[in-house]
């Protein structure tokens, strides 16, 4: 199976809504499901459903093999070993995890991006003093920017694969080489926004790197599993962020003793049938070549790039090059301070489902385009053809909206 006809394995597309196919253009804020993750989510249930780590009969046994198969493929997939992945709620709380587990002073330095996602603003913000590498005249990071922070001794440095906003990818192997010789910094990498691109897949074994953050629902798996590599030496100082049952080996009245990593920042029942799901998402990827992937990518970035340079009455934030980019267009239109009536309109009236606001990264939107985007985002079944769609319904509504003479 290949790009071009994948998108048949996402029964969502099959579905009309008022007789119109959907255009699904919100990748990046979470992917459509192929059938095969619905089906091991729905056999979880139906074939098993007991709960994990905990019981010595056959179905949880069976339950709990299954959970950490998923864990070892995850391990695989990133060159990394199984003691490295511990399985979070989202990439969210492994950024929390992160920030909170290593003990950060107030005054510790941490380097993150202007286009740095909330997720990752915010708990670093709380924890430590948090400074932000500028864009350059052209919209990708400030590399000169990066090494002038860095003179300032960082003692993390976190790096976004792929901002969910410019959709730059960053030089991150070149980074964090940089970051471990200028100050051996701990570097964590959000890799939310790349992990879901086989072309953009991260090894481990050749990158400098401590941590790795991602969600599971962005690359096609269910939503409420995410995953947090960590070197093993990094994750055995890491503090959890959650405390119960099944990260302690015992417990008495006064004290108790922590697993071992990475079950100790595993408190509680996790979803076990959204993990059993990323474990298809994981397997689906391997569908795809990291070639096809890639050329796929830029097809959809330049029918991104090209449309919006066609129109005067466009502004897209970040780089106007297909590469080193993904296919995340974020756009503002002249004339309009609220677009929301144009996402509801490309909804109602062309089936076209795309996002508006801020994206949860306000400073750099607010930075570069002064308000809200309407965003774009293209994933591996979609068509440089949708992109077309969406250009053209665009017209069709600046021009009815009144916003601009076509
Ligand atoms: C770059 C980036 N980091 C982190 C996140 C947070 O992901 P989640 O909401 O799944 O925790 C997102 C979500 O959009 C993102 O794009």
């Amino acid at each position: 199976m290949g790009i071009t006809d994948c998108h048949v394995d996402f029964p969502v597309l099959e579905r009309q809504i008022d007789g119109q196919q959907i255009t699904y253009l919100d990748n990046a804020a979470t992917s459509l499901k192929p059938r095969s993750v619905i089906d091991a989510m729905s056999n979880y249930y139906s074939q098993n459903g007991a709960n994990i780590h905990r019981g010595k009969y056959y179905l949880s046994e069976e339950a709990s093999d299954s959970y950490e198969r998923v864990r070892y493929s995850i391990a695989k997939y990133l060159g990394a070993f199984g003691n490295e992945i511990v399985f979070t709620k989202n990439a969210t709380e492994a950024l929390n995890l992160v920030a909170y587990g290593l003990d950060l002073k107030s005054d510790d330095i941490v380097i993150g991006f202007l286009d740095s996602h909330h997720a990752q603003i915010l708990p670093w913000r709380r924890f430590a003093n948090l400074k932000l590498v500028n864009l350059d005249g052209e919209g990708s990071i400030d590399l000169d920017h990066y090494h002038e922070l860095l003179r300032l001794k960082p003692k993390v440095v976190v790096l976004t694969h792929c901002s969910n906003v410019t959709g730059t990818v960053a030089p991150i192997e070149q980074m964090a080489s940089a970051a471990k010789e200028a100050c051996d910094a701990i570097v964590v990498v959000d890799a939310a926004q790349s992990i879901p691109h086989p072309h953009l897949r991260i090894d481990v074994s050749k990158l400098e790197v401590d941590f790795i953050a991602f969600s599971g629902h962005k690359m096609m798996g269910p939503t409420g599993v995410g995953c947090l590599y960590g070197k093993s030496s990094m994750l055995d100082q890491l503090r959890p962020l959650m405390l119960g049952g099944g990260m302690v080996d015992w417990v008495d009245e006064v004290s108790s003793q922590e697993r071992k990593i990475p079950h100790r920042f595993e408190a509680g029942t996790p979803p076990i049938a959204s993990t059993l799901g990323l474990g298809e998402a994981f397997s689906y990827l391997l569908n795809f070549s990291k070639e096809d992937s890639l050329d796929h990518s830029q097809a959809l970035t330049e029918a991104i790039i090209k449309g919006a340079l066609e129109r005067d009455y466009l502004q897209l934030l970040g780089t106007k090059k297909s590469i080193n980019r993904c296919a995340i267009g974020s756009l503002s239109i002249q004339g309009c301070d609220d677009l929301s009536d144009i996402a509801r309109a490309l909804s109602d009236s062309y089936g076209i489902m795309c996002r508006t606001g801020h994206m949860c990264a306000q400073p750099v939107v607010d930075n570069q385009m002064n308000g809200e985007i309407l965003r774009v985002s293209a994933y591996l079944y979609n068509t440089p053809a949708e992109i077309d769609r969406f250009y053209k319904a665009l017209d069709e509504l600046v021009s009815f909206f009144g916003l601009q003479e076509l």
